[in-house]
């Protein structure tokens, strides 16, 4: 993010601190690197894809009856700091869905001054992760194959901090302040947050939103959601709102997104804890409640980050003063001490069906949920999804079904979701100094769970609420900020996102310990200042053992590092050059039109002084295609270890063949969130907070971004689509 250092990312927000050891430390093993691929898992992967392993496309475009090797045929983009969307020659982006534009013909269009009132039925901000759903003919259900209209769901992750839907910035915003808020701003930035449904179709020019369809809905901070699985109907979820636990209202910080094998979109809820506030109610809390809180980063603060509780007495039902979750009524029913429980899930939407009440889904663990990445669906198997906690020193976790998949369940809605989302086993990563990793089940019926001294969980419910203890109490590995997660549809393999730790009280090699799976500390030079620790980011990538989702033990490896291409090698291990070099990876997501790519968008706050957030695309190989590499790191000041040499393992080189500078965003955006139609021939690509760093909202001349609109404009977050002139799919 342009302007600020990584260490005041509002995308990072707490940080683990546990003291959980590295595996690095814990783990004596050192099984050789060839024996474990020799053993067992390089020569099954071999067996079970044949020999090529390396992506390869289902196109014969020289017609010799073979399947011809993947190649990206772009000319690479160069770094860039203009304010404007660069994509390369050949290419053509179109702004298609803008913060505030209009959902149906009844609101107006979008004067974008901060009078606009009605974002019930505009665009809400800050676009980010999204899925496209194709429309089937009869248009009233999914069709995974149809490219010409279908539906895109987009998270809208906050309402820009600055104020910009607000004529003159917010009033009375912040942490801190106790003023009573104009409700009229309260209603705006509630409802700018949350989802959009909106339908789109390919038309006769490019894909535009189709205003008139019954499908477009907005899903905000305030609409009514349904909980459900283990922790529906616990004590720990009673409000005033729900005494029994059953719902709550509103989804919020909705960052990356995943979508079901039957056709539903699954939103995420990431930073949502810095919205509280508990008036400082610690002293009419029990120890168990005060540790949870803490560990969540739910501060005993007397406002929250938008000050929403302060809504005046307008607010009848409470739909605001719910933010306010401090113990003050005579119990949990009487007041808003538990809303916070409600928040921090996976929450299922069926966009077919426009009246549908959003599900939370509770068996999937609350934390600071990036996304929801789906294994391949195979008929008999149980369902797998891949999640990380977006903050420092968090967790990667994986959720697996009970029930078997049956694709007999496509377009079964909700009903499928309660059939495979509410009853599952979750498990937490642990990532092994000699390559190996295991997931291990949290739930009372692991033993280590059960008997843990940090946190006496009383049942089920107890587990998925407070699941960053349970992870805690079995020694998961603190990784540096996991974002987003793609299954690779030829190996099976999953990549996650580390996007960086660079913070001098928590960051990795400054307070957490260098370990191999997280394994650089190093200075960058940013204009006049340093960022010290992983300041880059790096992606991971395991194959299940066995090549079984479910599997409970897997290998992994480095795939890339980012880093400036004239950094040394200890820092640009993976080889980046001019072409390919990044910083500070985010979003990422495998096409399923074109197997085997790979795109990489950045949220970068470490390298936008020499260029602006971008999105690469990428030919990844598999876990082991390269060798193991002893890091040597930069002396690591306050963690007190005397070896900072860490042996890790990295993928293959990169190289403009294999990895390539795809699009370049405008000033202080951050790309993210990537959505294709199933004919690989148009993109939607969404550009987050452009203007981000701008010093004020009032004077024009004070913007740093004008884009997309032009001239004087206010900055909006948009989704482009991107389609090739002629006629190709994208990338390939
Ligand atoms: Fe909202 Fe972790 O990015
Ligand atoms: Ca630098
Ligand atoms: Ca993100
Ligand atoms: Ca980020």
């Amino acid at each position: 993010m342009n302007g600020r250092s990584p260490d005041i990312d509002p995308d990072d927000i707490g940080h683990n601190p546990s003291e959980n050891p590295e595996f690095s430390e814990i783990l004596e093993a050192r099984l050789s690197r060839r024996g474990v691929l020799k053993g067992g898992l390089y020569l099954s992967a071999a067996a079970f894809f044949g020999t090529g392993l390396i992506a390869c496309s289902s196109s014969d475009d020289d017609d010799d009856n073979e399947d011809d090797p993947l190649q990206l045929t772009f000319a690479a983009v160069a770094k860039s700091l203009a304010d404007a969307l660069i994509v390369p020659t050949g290419y053509t982006a179109s702004v298609m869905y803008a913060t505030g534009d209009p959902i149906n013909f009844q609101t107006s269009a979008y004067a974008n001054n901060g009078t606009d009132n009605d974002f019930e039925f505009r665009s809400g901000d800050h676009h980010d992760g999204m899925y496209y759903f194709g429309i089937n003919a009869a248009g009233t259900a999914w069709d995974p194959n149809v490219s010409s209209k279908g539906l895109l769901c987009m998270n809208h992750e906050v309402c820009e901090d600055l104020g910009f839907v607000h004529p003159n910035g917010p009033t009375d915003y912040g942490s801190g302040n106790t003023n009573a808020r104009p409700t009229l701003e309260i209603d705006k930035e509630v409802a700018a947050h949350g989802v959009s449904v909106i339908e789109v179709n390919q038309g006769t020019g490019t894909y535009g939103v189709n205003k008139g369809s019954m499908f477009n809905r907005r899903i905000n901070g305030a609409s009514l959601m349904d909980l459900s699985g283990p922790a529906a109907g616990s004590a720990l979820m009673q409000t005033a709102f729900s005494p029994v636990g059953t719902q709550t209202r509103g989804t919020v910080n909705n960052c990356a997104n995943g979508y079901t094998p039957w056709g539903t979109y699954l939103t995420c809820e990431e930073n949502w804890a810095g919205y509280f506030n508990r008036r400082e109610d610690n002293a009419n809390r029990t120890a168990k409640e005060v540790t949870a809180f803490s560990r969540y980063g739910i501060g005993n603060a007397t406002s929250g980050r938008y000050n929403w509780s302060r809504s005046g007495a307008g607010d009848t039902t409470d739909l605001y003063r719910r933010w306010d979750a401090g113990a003050t009524g005579a119990s949990a029913t009487d007041d808003f001490r538990n809303v916070a429980n409600t928040f921090g899930w996976i929450v299922e939407i069926d966009a077919f069906s426009n009246t549908s009440v959003p599900r939370k889904r509770t068996a999937l663990g609350r934390f600071g949920h990036e996304g929801c990445w789906p294994a391949a669906a195979v008929e008999g198997q149980p369902l797998v999804f891949y999640m990380g906690d977006d903050s420092r020193n968090e967790y990667i976790y994986k959720y697996v079904s009970d029930s078997p998949w049956s694709a007999a369940d496509v377009n079964g809605g909700l009903a499928a979701g309660d059939k495979y989302l509410n009853s599952g086993k979750m498990y937490v990563a642990r990532f092994n100094a000699d390559g190996s990793g295991e997931w291990v089940l949290l739930s009372l019926s692991n033993p280590t769970v059960a008997g843990f001294t940090g946190y006496a969980f009383a049942d089920e419910a107890d587990v998925v609420v407070n699941i960053r203890l349970a992870a805690d109490a079995v020694g998961a590995t603190k990784m540096d900020r996991p974002e987003w997660g793609a299954v690779n549809p030829v190996t099976g393999e999953t990549y996650m996102t580390l996007t960086n730790s660079v913070s001098s009280s928590s960051g990795r090699g400054s307070a957490t310990p260098l370990d191999a799976a997280n394994p650089r500390y190093y200075a960058d030079a940013k204009g006049s200042s340093t960022n010290r620790g992983n300041v880059n980011g790096h992606i991971i990538r395991w194959r299940e053992n066995g090549d079984d989702p479910a599997a409970t033990t897997f290998t992994w490896d480095v795939y890339l590092f980012g880093a400036q291409s004239d950094a040394d090698a200890n820092v640009n291990i993976s080889g980046l050059s001019a072409d390919n070099d990044f910083s500070s990876p985010d979003g990422c997501w495998f096409s399923h039109a074109t197997k085997g790519l790979l795109w990489i968008q950045t949220d970068d706050g470490a390298y936008t002084d020499v260029s602006n957030c971008m999105m690469l695309a990428a030919l990844p190989g598999s876990v082991g295609d390269g060798s193991s590499v002893s890091v040597v790191n930069s002396a690591v000041p306050t963690n007190g270890n005397a070896d900072q040499t860490v042996t890790t393992y990295k993928g293959a080189a990169a190289s403009t063949d294999n990895l390539r500078r795809f699009l370049v965003g405008p000033t202080a955006c951050e790309i993210t969130g990537i959505a294709e139609t199933p004919d690989g021939k148009a993109i939607f690509v969404n550009i987050q907070h452009p203007g981000e760093s701008s010093p004020g909202v009032t004077d024009p001349n004070q913007y740093t971004s004008h884009w997309p609109d032009g001239g004087t404009a206010r900055p909006r977050s948009a989704t482009v689509v991107i389609t090739r002139d002629d006629g190709g799919k994208i990338g390939v």
